[in-house]
């Protein structure tokens, strides 16, 4: 026999072991449930006898979670003239009791940067856009720091008029997401004296044990 020849045999031989040995399946099984096995789905966007309005498509169950939040808020903006929100949002707790070292350095950073504009790097309601009445601004902002409304205001409800606005300052949802909008407010807490950093506390606990 030739060598090529062995070489050819030797190579279908091989094939027809690999196929023989591969599991594809060229024929399924027998079903005996086809609804189970097969579902039956409906189509996103057609009709749909097993909701009341009749659709597939449904808006998500109220207080879903979306995936990755975090802080979710659970308290919607008022209807014009309403306070209700308002007030209930004192309910609302702050994820940050404490702040460490790097969380107050950051939450300044992001106060300098969105807040500080109207409400003054001291807090004090005197920011440029102010400038005691001089500035371009035509309403004057909360003395953050200094004025007992603010300094006794719940943090729940701080954190409603950071999400949704109040009177001539905007929302900033958009520009600072829940869990920054938070860490500004225990920073205001923070420059209040109510709120300590974590790592002086965590000092202070050192020195009264030696
Ligand atoms: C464009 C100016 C402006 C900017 C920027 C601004 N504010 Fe204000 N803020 C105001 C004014 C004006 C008020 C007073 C609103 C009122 O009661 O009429 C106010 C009120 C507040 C209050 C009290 C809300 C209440 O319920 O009475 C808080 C807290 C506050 N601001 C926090 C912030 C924080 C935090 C930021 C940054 C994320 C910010 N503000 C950015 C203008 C501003």
């Amino acid at each position: 026999m030739k060598r090529s020849t062995i070489v050819f045999c030797g190579l279908a031989a091989l094939m027809m072991v690999a196929v023989g040995c591969s599991d594809v399946k060229r024929k399924p099984g027998k079903v005996y449930m086809p609804d189970m096995a097969y579902s039956r789905a409906y189509e996103t966007y057609s009709t749909n006898p097993v909701f009341a309005d009749g659709r597939t498509n449904q808006a998500p169950v109220a207080g879903t979670v979306k995936r990755g939040d975090e802080y979710p808020v659970h308290i919607g903006m008022d209807a014009i003239g309403d306070t209700a929100n308002y007030f209930a949002s004192r309910q609302l707790v702050n994820p940050f009791t404490e702040l460490t070292a790097d969380q107050l350095k950051e939450s300044e950073r992001l106060f300098l940067i969105n807040c500080a504009i109207c409400h003054g790097s001291k807090l004090d309601g005197n920011g440029p856009l102010w400038k005691d009445g001089d500035g371009p601004f035509p309403s004057k902002p909360a003395a953050l720091v200094g004025d007992a409304r603010y300094e006794n205001m719940p943090d729940g409800q701080m954190f409603y008029s950071i999400t949704y606005g109040k009177n001539l300052m905007g929302s900033y949802a958009s520009q600072i997401n829940a869990k920054q909008r938070w860490m500004v407010i225990s920073y205001i807490k923070n420059k209040q004296g109510k709120l300590k950093p974590a790592a002086a506390a965590v000092d202070s606990a050192a020195v009264a044990t030696k």
